[in-house]
């Protein structure tokens, strides 16, 4: 048994209090596989964020939600065949210490292609309502609405990622879903209720309710989306959400946070991912925590969506079963298991 002796601790901690990149462990390199489309030959000055070879995912980054994005990242490279041409967009609130969040990432990721992009999450708060859940009511949360604007106009498509993933399978196979004229996809439940996710004041107004009156709406799930942001910026669907949000405010027209807009925009019109990309509800319900089973089918990623994460939950010594799929990727550095 190693007991690390009480100088070294000092120095462990302090630091971790100024600098909390030590926090978490470099990430192994990965390489691509011979046949990738080589996305950064060529000029010195092309744009390496802007690839049209290059496959595009946005996450957000928080401090409340790093360790989730760190393994996240890892999984993502760890499974993908060309993991040097996947390039990260991450929108930060405007408010976040970035040069932390940069120092973080490229830390763990010495290789990565990414930005910060910073969001004003001061703004979009003006357009938030309170939801049922107040865990999204969190201004980065409405991130994702933003994308088209956010990222530069040379990102044409985007995979959109939830912190509280991990991927298990090869993130181009979802990058490439044939998009036709459709603005997004993702995976979509029309098993789901529809009517349950929007209040009866939305669907006893006549002129709201004809809002869906030539789709056949489902429900889908926002954590995980193929974007065409080309499309999005011609179709200007961030002001058409922003609307929708701001009717919300004077009108209570659904309970969550910012699903619903998503929805009344684009639900019925999106064009369908399999199941095995979202493997959602494994943060439990929302209620107590209990722990659920995967879905029946196959399996491309883990979405830990509900109240509680696979982190918290190893930390408290109570994971759910399915936790052990997620903590290979974790990133933090454990200095005090070193007597283990
Ligand atoms: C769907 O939800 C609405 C509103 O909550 C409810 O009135 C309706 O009975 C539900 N339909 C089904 C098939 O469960």
């Amino acid at each position: 048994m190693f007991k690390p002796p009480a100088a070294l601790l000092f120095f462990i901690f302090s630091l971790t209090a100024v600098n909390a990149t030590v926090l978490f462990k470099e990430a192994p390199q990965f390489y691509n596989s011979p046949d990738c489309p080589s996305v950064f030959d060529g000029e010195e000055n092309t744009n390496r964020l802007c690839s049209d070879d290059g496959i595009h995912v946005a996450m957000t980054l928080d401090t409340a939600y790093i360790r989730g994005s760190m393994a996240a990242i890892l999984s993502v490279l760890q499974h993908s065949s060309c993991p040097q041409n996947v390039i990260f967009h991450f929108v930060s609130s405007a408010s976040a210490n970035a040069l932390s969040l940069h120092a973080i990432i490229s830390t763990s990721f010495p290789y990565l292609k990414f930005k910060i992009y910073p969001f004003d999450d001061v703004a979009v708060s003006r357009l938030i309502s309170t939801s049922i859940r107040s865990a999204l009511d969190c201004p980065l949360n409405y991130a994702r609405s933003y994308l088209a604007d956010l990222l530069p106009i040379c990102v044409r498509r985007v995979v959109y990622l939830d912190s509280d993933i991990i991927l298990v399978d090869d993130i181009a196979n979802l990058a490439n879903t044939p998009l036709n004229d459709a603005v997004l996809a993702a995976p979509e439940y029309c098993n789901a209720n529809f009517t349950a996710y929007f209040t009866p004041t939305f669907w006893s107004n006549p002129s709201l309710s004809l809002t869906f009156a030539n789709r056949s709406p489902c429900y889908f799930n926002t954590g995980v989306m193929v974007i065409d942001l080309s499309r999005w910026r011609l179709g200007d669907f961030t002001a058409e959400i922003e609307e929708w949000m701001e009717l919300q405010k004077r009108m209570r027209i659904y309970e969550l946070g910012s699903l619903p807009p998503f929805m009344l925009v684009f639900a019925g019109n999106i064009v369908p991912v399999d199941h095995r990309w979202n493997q959602h509800g494994l943060g439990g319900d929302n209620f107590q925590g209990l722990c659920r089973d995967l879905h029946p089918g196959p399996v491309s990623l883990l979405h830990w969506s509900g109240k509680g994460k696979p982190w918290a939950r190893v930390d408290a010594n109570r994971p759910c079963p399915l936790d052990s799929l997620w903590v290979p990727y974790d990133l933090l550095q454990t200095p005090f298991s070193l007597d283990s």
